[in-house]
């Protein structure tokens, strides 16, 4: 099948889908400046994550960690989401029936819902997605329950310097999911309910390589409904694929979505 093909076989499939589970990955935000983990480039060819995302590294060195993190935020603060991210706001403010699952923690799609229903002249909820890592522009206490909104820059020059809990004064940590903890409940129960309920999926800039965001993807595959990736690399749902579009996300959800 040429490409074209490809991508009028993968509109008609997923127009044909009531219930569509869409799955990204760092990959859909990489054309707006974001690096993604594993690629030439990729964070985690150039850090290691048990220094920056463990909550030993944090216990162990959190100015360290904050440092990490607040070059990150700076970083996401000056991209904007690109033409793959809005192609799929708009998809999913038009249409009904479509759950986005992320594992992004950089709030780009949260722009991008803002930024189409302001277009459109609506409201950005049916285009929000399920974070399943959390999210860079938040906070958490390391102590109590509170946890808030804020990407303000973080002076990690120091311990002392680091941001305090209003609340009860302990450490705030960056509201994301570090290796070896636990993903959300909530988010993971209602990601786990959109994966059963799909009638087909489309997986957009994930190499596929964290569970349990892949196998959300897979469960909708293992009930015989149809998948179809964007990437323009290899990825681990290459071969379970009914339809595999290769290329950019920003080049490909504009007419695979518009
Ligand atoms: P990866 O870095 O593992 O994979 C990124 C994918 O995006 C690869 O398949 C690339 O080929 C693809 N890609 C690159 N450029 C693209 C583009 N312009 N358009 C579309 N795709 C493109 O990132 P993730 O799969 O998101 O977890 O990684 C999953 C998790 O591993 C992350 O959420 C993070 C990391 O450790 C935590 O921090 C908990």
């Amino acid at each position: 099948m040429d490409h074209a093909a490809a991508l009028e076989r993968a509109r008609l499939l997923l127009a044909e889908a009531p219930r569509v589970l869409v799955l990204t990955g760092a990959g859909i935000s990489a054309e707006s400046g974001v690096p993604t983990f594993r690629g030439p480039g990729g964070l985690w060819k150039e850090f290691r994550p048990e220094d920056l995302a463990t909550p030993e590294a944090f216990a162990r060195d959190p100015r360290l960690v904050w440092e990490w993190y607040g070059w990150r935020r700076g970083l996401v603060a000056a991209c904007a989401p690109n033409a793959g991210h809005l192609a799929l706001a708009h998809w999913m403010l038009g249409r009904a029936g479509v759950t986005l699952v992320t594992q992004n923690v950089d709030a780009l799609h949260e722009r991008a819902a803002r930024t189409a229903a302001t277009a459109r002249g609506g409201d950005p909820s049916p285009a929000l997605p399920i974070r399943l890592h959390g999210s860079i522009a938040r906070v958490r206490c390391t102590r109590c329950d509170h946890g808030a909104e804020g990407d303000d820059p973080v002076d990690a020059t120091a311990r002392e310097t680091l941001p305090a809990c209003p609340a009860c004064g302990a450490l705030l940590r960056p509201d994301v999911v570090w290796f070896g903890e636990a993903l959300p409940l909530p988010a993971m129960q209602r990601a786990d309910a959109a994966a059963r309920e799909a009638d087909a999926c489309l997986v957009v800039g994930t190499a596929g390589a964290v569970q349990p965001a892949a196998g959300y993807a897979m469960a909708v595959v293992r009930r015989r409904r149809p998948l179809v990736v964007v990437d323009p690399g290899p990825t681990a749902f290459d071969g379970m694929a009914e339809v595999k579009l290769t290329g950019s996300a920003g080049a490909v959800l504009p007419p695979l979505l518009g």
